[in-house]
């Protein structure tokens, strides 16, 4: 996620499954067709993907509390901020029933580039491929704007947001040294989008 302080001078500006390998007899490997389908299947049967507003700002507000328990949750009027602004890009993954499983938010750049702010998936819901999902959708929804280069910022200590971004083709460009309030690491991750 990115911290709040790289985004004031913008609130300011704004006035205030894994399934066991399989081969055919022709020796091909369907296992991550298959592995993806089953996800798929999981996701649509259980999950549906739609816009977040403002109408979920407080959903979303308590949603991201519990997802970023280590002082870097965002503020409610951070969030009332990036759920209007023109330039974000804001999905949320909910259940059957209605209620938030997940959400993402991602920024068009001054420099044309896309930035995705921050991603939660409550941990009830985790490993059924909602991130994922809701990545793809934010990076379909940047290819529409003709952006080329995604990127994003990660604790250097959250290994597992690491391994999701690397799944989906970002990479490490940078470290970035106390990035975080509490002094913790950053690192910079950049995808190429085709
Ligand atoms: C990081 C986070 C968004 C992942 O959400 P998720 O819906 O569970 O992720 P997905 O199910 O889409 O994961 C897809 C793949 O990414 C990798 N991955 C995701 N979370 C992982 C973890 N904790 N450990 C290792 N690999 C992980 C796996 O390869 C996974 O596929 P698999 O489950 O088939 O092995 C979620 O754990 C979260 O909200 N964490 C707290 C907030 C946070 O850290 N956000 C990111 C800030 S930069």
């Amino acid at each position: 996620m990115a911290v709040l302080k790289k985004l004031r001078s913008r609130l300011w500006a704004h006035d205030e499954s894994a399934s066991a390998a399989r081969a055919d007899d022709s020796g091909v490997d369907y296992s991550a067709a298959v592995n993806a389908y089953d996800a798929l299947e999981l996701f649509e049967s259980h999950y549906d993907v739609r816009p977040l507003t403002l109408a979920q700002l407080d959903e979303c507000w308590r949603l991201d509390q519990r997802c970023f328990v280590d002082g870097e949750a965002y503020s409610r009027e951070t969030f009332e901020y990036l759920l209007t602004a023109p330039e974000a890009i804001t999905f949320r993954a909910v259940t059957r029933g209605g209620a938030m499983a997940g959400f993402i938010i991602g920024l068009v750049e001054p420099d044309h580039t896309g930035h995705i702010t921050t991603v939660g998936v409550a941990p009830e819901h985790r490993r059924r491929r909602l991130a994922h999902r809701l990545m793809e959708k934010t990076e379909d929804a940047f290819r529409r704007r003709h952006i080329r280069t995604v990127r994003l910022e990660v604790r250097s200590i959250n290994t597992g947001a690491q391994a999701l971004y690397r799944t989906i083709g970002y990479t490490v460009t940078q470290r970035l040294p106390r990035y975080y309030s509490n002094g913790g690491d950053g690192l910079l991750m950049v995808k190429a989008l085709e």
